[in-house]
Parts: structure tokens; C-alpha cells; sequence
């Protein structure tokens, strides 16, 4: 049976959704998924936003930065996610250099997220070094989300994955980069690992709604890795709480069915179909149908 029409008549949240929560004081929930599966439950759940971040690099594809990852990845995960969803905004991360090299690149990039990938907004790295690139993009009907603090493309520049904006300087370039984000059309701009006090500030400052991963309560919204919070990960980020022990649920399970494969309890009955009794007697009789021949 096909629901898609019901579940259509749940309105979509929009990117505007987005600023008339951060105004009514409702924050934002945000959550990253790469697939199809993932991005059913997430929605089940009541999520605003899902983010097809390019941590798929580490999530599922086995990297250890974002740095590999295509456009390519990002394309493929992003049609995923948008197939499996009706309700809620999807935003989709621009890979690394998919919008460093040139801004005629980094449009055609953009444009094919929400063409081929069906998304509704992209989100890229930088402060007022994209801010022009961000209004290109806006013009050009490509909704952006910003990302400044900790940004994991730029990880060799930062020499790890630290907090950012913990002195005067640093913290009011970070201010500064929010409001060329802002000025340029962003739809909302991300904090990554940037202190609890410096993000409330850069929330009360900004009119556009704030996304905090690592930057405290202060902000608009939050934004946790499916796989961090689940349990799916080796490792767990400071910023992450960790609400299941989904990744030792599932080798408990593939445990199990190992040892039914290898005790012969699985496949049961109600796994498998037979023959008629009568094409079993006819079967017999034919075989072997070498009759003794090389
Ligand atoms: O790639 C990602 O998952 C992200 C979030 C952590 C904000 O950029």
C-alpha cells in the first residue's frame, strides 16, 4: 500500500520554519543520517533537520577525517535520505572542495544537491571567507547553512579537533564570521566546539538561528552523529551523549545467528517453503538425471 499521500499531508519544515522557531524560543533538532533506513527512524522520532554530513567519511565509509569524501558519497547518501522522508528539512553538507576551487564550481555543486539529491538546503565551512559565495548561492535559490568554529575540512590548518574562540581575538572573529554569514542570506549557521558563553552571545547577536555541536545551551538548536548518540561509533566525542548501546545490541544479534546457523537452529520452519509431496515422488523418480553418463 502506498502512504506517501498521507504522510505528504504532514506539512514540510521549511528553512523560514527554521528562523520562526529560533523567534518563538522552540529549539531546533538536528541530527545527521547517510541512509535511507536511518533517515525513516530519525524522522519517526520527531527530528527537525537532518543533516547528511560529510562525517559519513568517518560514520560509514571508513575514513578518518572528512577530507576523502566526493561528491559522489554525498550525492548518493543525499538521495537516499531525501527518499525516505516527507516531513522534515533535509540539508545536505558540501564535501571538501566541492566549493573551494572557484564559485562557478561550488554553484554547480550546490545546485546539484537540491536537483539530483532533493534536498532543500546545503551547508559548507567558513565564516566571512564565504560569505560572497553564500549570497551567490542564496540568490541563485540554493538555501545555505553556515558552520564556523571547529570545521573538521580545515582540521590540518587547526592541527586537531580543538576548541575554537577561546580568546578575545579569535572569539570575535568568530562574531564576525556569524554576522557575513548572516548579512550574505545564510539560513542558519552551525558552532562546532566553540565555547558555551561565546555561542550564547553569537545567539542573542544573530537573528538567524544557531546550531550548537560542542558550543553548550545557549544556542538555537543542537546537531548530535546518529552514530555518536546510538552507540554505533569505536569512539565518543566529548560533545556526544551516548543515549543506547545500539553497535553491542547488533553484535549480540549477528552473535545469535551465527550460533543457530552453526547449530542448525536457523533457518525454522516458518523461514523456508516446501515442494508439493508430488513433485517431491516425481522428482525422485527423474533423479539422477545423469543416468550413469560422464
Ligand atoms: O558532518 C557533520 O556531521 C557535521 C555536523 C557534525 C555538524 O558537519
Amino acid at each position: 500500500m502506498n502512504t506517501a499521500p498521507a504522510e505528504r499531508s504532514v506539512p514540510r519544515i521549511t528553512t523560514t520554519a527554521l528562523a520562526a522557531m529560533k523567534a518563538a524560543g522552540e529549539p531546533i533538532v538536528m541530527i545527521t543520517a547517510y541512509d535511507a533506513p536511518a533517515a525513516r527512524l530519525v524522522e519517526a522520532a520527531g527530528v527537525d533537520v537532518i543533516l547528511i554530513g560529510d562525517s559519513l567519511g568517518m560514520t560509514v565509509l571508513g575514513y578518518d577525517s572528512t577530507l576523502p569524501v566526493t561528491m559522489d558519497d554525498m550525492l548518493r547518501a543525499t538521495s537516499a535520505v531525501s527518499r525516505a522522508t516527507s516531513r522534515v528539512l533535509v540539508v545536505a553538507d558540501m564535501p571538501f572542495m566541492s566549493y573551494q576551487a572557484s564559485a562557478e564550481d561550488a554553484l554547480r555543486n550546490a545546485g546539484r544537491f537540491l536537483a539530483e539529491g532533493g534536498a532543500h538546503a546545503v551547508k559548507l565551512e567558513g565564516g566571512a571567507a564565504v560569505a560572497e559565495l553564500v549570497g551567490l548561492m542564496t540568490d541563485a535559490g540554493i538555501p545555505v547553512m553556515g558552520h564556523v568554529g571547529l570545521t573538521p575540512q580545515s582540521v590540518n590548518v587547526f592541527g586537531g579537533y580543538k576548541l575554537q574562540g577561546r580568546d578575545t581575538d579569535s572569539a570575535v572573529r568568530l562574531v564576525e564570521d556569524c554576522l557575513a554569514l548572516e548579512a550574505a542570506g545564510a539560513l542558519a549557521v552551525v558552532l562546532e566546539l566553540v565555547p558555551a558563553e561565546l555561542a550564547a552571545l553569537i545567539s542573542e547577536e544573530l537573528t538567524i538561528p544557531t546550531i550548537g555541536i560542542g558550543a553548550g545551551a545557549g544556542c538555537d538548536g543542537q546537531v548530535q552523529v546518529f552514530h555518536d548518540i546510538l552507540g554505533l561509533g569505536t569512539f565518543t566525542p566529548k560533545h556526544a551523549k551516548r543515549y543506547a548501546e545500539v553497535g553491542s545490541t547488533i553484535t549480540k544479534v549477528v552473535a545469535a545467528y551465527a550460533a543457530d546457523v552453526r547449530s542448525v537452529a536457523f533457518p525454522g520452519e516458518a523461514q523456508f517453503s516446501h515442494l508439493d509431496a508430488e513433485v517431491v515422488a516425481e522428482l525422485e523418480r527423474l533423479l539422477p538425471l545423469t543416468d550413469g553418463e560422464d
